[in-house]
C-alpha cells in the first residue's frame, strides 16, 4: 500500500456520541448518592458539572446568574464591545445570591392540598399559577388558618410583588419570598435562601456569583477592562492549536492574575503543545465542529468530534503529569446521556450551546411561529453573527471570509433551572449504572461500547405508536 492510501486506510475512527453507549456494571452507588461536583477550572470548583456557552445568543448575564446560581458556570460572549461585556460580567457580581425554589400552587387546588406543600417547604408564602402556568397571585402561611380546606387556593390568593427574569440581576427587590416570571407571566421559580441539599451556587471569595468572560487572546484592552471582575477569562478561538494564538496568550496569562482556560482544540498533539509551551493554563476547552450549529465540518473538512476529542486530550494530560487541567467538553451534548459520555471519555464539565439556548434567561429573543414558542439560537461563526463581530469587536478582526456556522429557531424550555435540573438527575443515574460515586471515579470505571448506527436506533424510543409524552 503507498503512503497516500495507508494514510487513510490506518486513520483512527473518530468516535463520538451517537457512536457509543457506556456499559452498566455491578454498583453498590445509588442515583441520589452521586457527588457531581467538579473542578471546572483548576481553581473553579462547582456542585454542578455545567458550563454555558459564550455564544450571542446564549449567555448574558441572565444565564450566567443563574448557572452560577445552579452551581455551574456562565462564559460571557464577546461579540460585542468590552464595555457591553464588562457591563454584563458586572451585574453577575452586583446580583444576590439566591435560590431559586420550584414551589408552587395550582388555583383551582385545595387548602387542604396547599396544607401538605407549606408541610414541606419553609417559604412563608407559595406563588399560586393557573392551568397554563401564569403566576396569579400568593398564598401566605398565615392565611391558611382562616380559609375553609375545602376552598380553593385561587380564593385566599392575594397580589404581591414579582420579578421578571430579565430583572433578577438588578436586585432591585430584598425579600426571599418572590415569584420569578418569565416574558409571557409564566412562574419558573421563587426565590428563596434555602439550600437545595446538593446544589451549591458557584461563588467568588467574596461571596459573590462567579462568572467567566469569552476573550480574544489579542485583545489585551479587553482583558485590561473585564480583569477585575471576572474569575476565569476563556480564550474563545475556533482553533486554538495555532501559533499566533498561543504565542499571544503566553504573554496574556503574564499580565492576568485571573485563571485562563483556552480552546478549542481537538487532538493529543494540541494538548502536549500547549501545555509544554503555556504555564499555569487553567483549563482546556475541547471538541471542534461537533456544535449543533457548527458547518465548519462541511465547509472545511476538518473536524474533532468532542468524544474522540476528548479522549485523545485526556490521554495527552495523563502521558504528560498534567492531568489536574480540568477539560470542558465543548460541541454537539444535547441530552444527558452525551453528558455522561463526555465526562466518561475524561471530561470535568460539558458546555452547552443549543441545550441552553432555549431556556428564558438565554439572551435571544423569544419567538413565537404558528402558536409555538421558540427562541433564536446562531453559530459564532454564522454570517450574522461574523457581521456584528465585524463592527463591534475592534481588537479582533476575524480573518476568515467564510461562514462556518448557521442559525435556527430551537424550542422554548422554560426555565434554565429546568434544564440543569434534567441534566444533573440524568447524570447521577448514569453515574448509578456505572457504578461510580463521583466523576473521577467514573474515568476509571467507565466502560464504552461501540454501537452501529441499526443499534442506534434501538437505544432510542422506537417502535411505538404514538408517543404522548409520558
Ligand atoms: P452545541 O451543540 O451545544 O454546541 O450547540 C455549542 C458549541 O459550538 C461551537 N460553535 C461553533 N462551531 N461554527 C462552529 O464550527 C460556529 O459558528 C459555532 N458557534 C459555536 C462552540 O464551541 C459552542 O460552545
Amino acid at each position: 500500500m503507498g503512503k497516500y492510501l495507508e494514510r487513510i486506510a490506518n486513520s483512527p475512527l473518530a468516535l463520538t456520541f451517537k457512536d457509543v453507549i457506556l456499559l452498566p456494571s455491578f454498583s453498590t452507588i445509588e442515583p441520589r448518592e452521586v457527588d457531581l461536583s467538579t473542578n471546572i477550572t483548576v481553581n473553579l470548583r462547582g456542585s454542578t458539572p455545567i458550563v454555558s456557552s459564550p455564544m450571542d445568543t446564549v449567555t448574558e448575564s441572565a444565564l450566567a446568574i443563574a448557572m452560577a446560581m445552579l452551581g455551574g458556570l456562565g462564559v460571557i460572549h464577546r461579540n460585542c464591545s468590552s464595555e457591553e461585556q464588562v457591563n454584563m460580567v458586572k451585574k453577575v457580581k452586583e446580583a444576590e445570591v439566591r435560590c431559586l425554589k420550584k414551589v408552587y400552587l395550582y388555583s383551582h387546588s385545595t387548602i387542604e392540598e396547599a396544607e401538605k406543600v407549606f408541610r414541606k417547604t419553609e417559604l412563608e408564602s407559595v406563588p399560586v399559577i393557573n392551568k397554563t402556568g401564569s403566576f396569579v397571585g400568593y398564598l401566605s402561611r398565615r392565611k391558611l388558618s382562616s380559609c375553609d380546606p375545602q376552598d380553593h387556593v385561587y380564593k385566599c390568593a392575594e397580589k404581591g410583588p414579582v420579578l421578571r427574569i430579565k430583572d433578577l440581576e438588578k436586585n432591585s427587590l430584598n425579600s426571599q419570598n418572590i415569584a420569578v416570571v418569565d416574558d409571557n407571566g409564566r412562574l419558573f421559580g421563587v426565590l428563596a435562601n434555602e439550600g437545595d441539599e446538593d446544589i451549591v451556587s458557584l461563588l467568588d471569595e467574596e461571596g459573590r456569583l462567579a462568572v467567566a468572560a469569552a476573550i480574544s487572546p489579542f485583545s489585551e484592552k479587553r482583558v485590561e477592562l473585564l480583569e477585575k471582575w471576572v474569575d476565569a477569562f476563556v480564550v474563545d478561538v475556533a482553533h486554538f492549536h495555532n501559533i499566533n494564538c498561543i504565542s499571544a496568550t503566553k504573554k496574556l496569562l503574564k499580565k492576568t492574575s485571573r485563571e485562563v482556560v483556552v480552546g478549542n482544540i481537538g487532538t493529543y498533539e494540541a494538548c502536549v503543545d500547549i501545555i509544554t509551551s503555556l504555564d499555569d493554563v487553567a483549563g482546556l476547552r475541547v471538541g471542534i465542529a461537533s456544535g449543533s450549529i457548527c458547518s465548519t465540518g462541511i465547509v472545511t473538512g476538518v473536524a474533532a468530534p468532542t468524544l474522540f476529542a476528548v479522549a485523545s486530550v485526556r490521554d495527552a494530560l495523563e502521558d504528560y503529569g498534567a492531568s489536574k487541567i480540568p477539560i470542558i467538553a465543548d460541541g454537539g451534548i444535547g441530552s444527558p446521556g452525551d453528558a455522561a459520555k463526555a465526562l466518561a471519555a475524561g471530561a470535568s464539565s460539558v458546555m452547552l450551546g443549543r441545550a441552553l439556548a432555549g431556556t428564558s434567561e438565554a439572551s435571544s429573543p423569544l419567538i413565537r411561529v404558528g402558536g409555538r414558542l421558540y427562541k433564536l439560537y446562531r453559530g459564532m461563526g454564522s454570517k450574522s453573527a461574523l457581521a456584528e463581530r465585524y463592527s463591534a469587536d475592534r481588537y479582533s478582526a476575524p480573518s476568515k471570509k467564510i461562514a462556518e456556522g448557521v442559525e435556527g429557531l430551537v424550542p422554548y424550555r422554560g426555565s434554565v433551572e429546568g434544564v440543569v435540573r434534567e441534566f444533573r438527575e440524568g447524570l447521577k443515574a448514569a453515574l448509578g449504572y456505572v457504578g461510580a460515586k463521583n466523576i473521577p471515579e467514573l474515568w476509571q470505571k467507565a466502560r464504552f461500547a461501540r454501537l452501529t448506527s441499526v443499534g442506534f436506533r434501538e437505544v432510542l424510543p422506537h417502535d411505538i405508536v404514538l408517543d404522548i409524552g409520558l
